[in-house]
C-alpha cells in the first residue's frame, strides 16, 4: 500500500473533520436582484459576498399557472444566469415567483387543486432548466387562510417529488426549492389565524427566507416605527420573536434564513421636536410611497445634514431632518443581527434587495460577520 504524502493526509483529516462537524457548506448568504433595477446589472454583483442570488420576480399566468416568458424577460433571465456563472466565485442562482405585488389569490387558486399545482410545478422546472437556474423560490405573500396553508404544504410535497423525479431522469443535480415567508410561522391578518405547514417545509424545502422586515410602514401613518427591529420592549413584532417562533414551531434551524432590509421606511413627523420611535406622524416621508433604498437614505442624510440615531433597545437606526423621519438598518445593526442569528445556529441571512447597497457596505459587513 502506498503511503499518503503528508499534504494529502492533511487534506483527508481536514475533510473528515469538516464532515464530522456537519459543516461542509457554510451559511446561506442570499440577495434578491430586482429585474427592474435598470442601472444595476447582474454582472456588477460582488459574488464573494453571497452564496445565492434570486431573480425577482416571475409570475405565472393567472389561469393556466404556467410561465409565459416574452423575449425581453428571456433576455433578462439568460443574462442573469450567464453573468453570475461567469463570476469567481460563482453563486447559486434562483428565480423567485410572485412577490409583494402579486395576487395572493392567484397562488391560492393554483394551490387548491392537484392539476393546477401540477401545471405550475412542471412549468417552474421547465423554466429553471431552460434558463439554467439552480433552483426556484416561491414568494407567496401570504397564504390567507388555513386552507391556503394546507395547500401550500401539499404543493411543497408535490414539488419535491417532481424535482427528485426530474433529477433522476436527467441525471442533473436536483433543483433547489425555497420559499419566502412571513417573519413568524403564525399569521393573524384580517382576523384570520393560520400557521405555516412546518413539517412539510422541513421535509420538502431546502430553506425558507423569513421576511424579517416591514414591521411598520406607510400602512400606519399615525406614528413612526421600526422597519425591522431585533428587539422591542413593548411588542412581539420583532426579528428575535419571529426567529424564535420558527424555532419553537420546530423548523430545522439550518433551514431558517433571516431577512434583512436594504431600504428604509419614512414618515413625516407631526412635530419636528418629537422624533423618537413611536413619535406622532401625519404622512409618508420622502422616497417612493414612504420607502427608500439604503443608498438613497445615505444620500438623503448627507444632503440634509440629518441627525442619525442608533437605537440600542431595538437595534435599529433612524434619521431625522426637519419633519422627515427614516427608519432603516445600517452596518452596526446588521452586524448585531447577524451575530444574533449565528448564536441561534440558523441557516444564514438574505437581503431585500441588493441594488440598495451599491458600495456593498452592508453586504460586506454581513459576510465578514458570518464566515464559515
Ligand atoms: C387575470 O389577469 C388578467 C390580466 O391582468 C385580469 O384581467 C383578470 O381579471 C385576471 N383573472 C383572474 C381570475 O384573476
Ligand atoms: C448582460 O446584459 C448587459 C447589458 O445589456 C450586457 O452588457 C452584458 O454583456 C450581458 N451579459 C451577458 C453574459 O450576456
Ligand atoms: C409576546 O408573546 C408571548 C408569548 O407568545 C406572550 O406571552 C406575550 O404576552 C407577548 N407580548 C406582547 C407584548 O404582546
Amino acid at each position: 500500500m502506498e503511503l499518503l504524502k503528508p499534504s494529502t493526509l492533511f487534506l483527508v483529516i481536514l475533510s473528515l473533520t469538516m464532515n464530522s462537524m456537519g459543516s461542509t457548506h457554510g451559511p446561506n448568504k442570499g440577495g434578491y436582484w430586482p429585474s427592474w433595477s435598470i442601472d444595476f446589472s447582474p454582472s456588477s454583483i460582488d459574488t464573494t459576498l453571497f452564496t445565492h442570488v434570486y431573480y425577482a420576480f416571475l409570475s405565472p399566468n393567472n389561469i393556466t399557472f404556467k410561465f409565459e416568458i416574452n423575449d425581453h424577460t428571456a433576455f433578462l433571465l439568460k443574462n442573469f444566469t450567464t453573468s453570475l456563472y461567469k463570476k469567481t466565485p460563482p453563486v447559486k442562482t434562483m428565480f423567485s415567483i410572485g412577490g409583494g405585488s402579486f395576487s395572493s389569490k392567484t397562488f391560492s387558486r393554483m394551490a387548491l387543486g392537484h392539476d393546477s399545482r401540477k401545471s405550475f410545478i412542471l412549468s417552474t422546472i421547465e423554466v429553471a432548466r431552460k434558463f439554467e437556474f439552480d433552483g426556484v423560490d416561491l414568494d407567496w405573500e401570504f397564504p390567507q387562510t388555513p386552507i391556503d396553508m394546507a395547500n401550500f404544504g401539499h404543493l411543497l410535497h408535490e414539488w419535491r417529488v417532481a424535482v427528485k423525479k426530474e433529477a433522476k431522469l436527467t441525471s442533473k443535480p436536483q433543483l433547489l426549492l425555497s420559499a419566502a415567508t412571513y417573519y413568524k410561522p403564525e399569521v393573524t391578518l384580517d382576523d384570520i389565524y393560520r400557521m405555516y405547514p412546518v413539517e412539510s417545509i422541513n421535509k420538502n424545502l431546502d430553506w425558507i427566507n423569513a421576511m424579517c422586515y416591514d414591521y411598520h410602514g406607510s400602512w400606519d401613518l399615525s406614528a413612526t416605527g421600526t422597519l425591522a427591529a431585533l428587539y422591542d420592549p413593548n411588542s412581539n413584532v420583532t426579528t428575535s420573536y419571529g426567529l424564535q417562533s420558527w424555532i419553537k414551531a420546530k423548523i430545522h434551524r439550518e433551514k431558517l434564513v433571516m431577512g434583512l432590509p436594504l431600504y428604509g421606511r419614512t414618515w413625516q413627523l407631526k412635530d419636528p421636536t418629537l422624533y423618537g420611535i413611536g413619535a406622532p406622524a401625519i404622512a409618508v416621508g420622502p422616497g417612493n410611497e414612504g420607502a427608500m433604498p439604503y443608498v438613497e437614505v445615505q444620500e438623503f442624510n448627507a444632503q440634509n445634514n440629518a441627525k442619525v440615531v442608533f437605537d440600542e433597545p431595538t437595534v435599529s437606526y433612524y434619521s431625522v431632518a426637519g419633519t422627515s423621519w427614516i427608519g432603516y438598518d445600517d452596518v452596526r445593526s446588521v452586524k448585531l443581527k447577524i451575530e444574533y442569528a449565528r448564536s441561534l445556529e440558523i441557516g444564514g441571512y438574505f437581503f431585500w434587495a441588493i441594488d440598495g447597497d451599491q458600495e456593498w457596505k452592508i453586504s460586506r459587513q454581513a459576510s465578514e460577520t458570518w464566515l464559515d
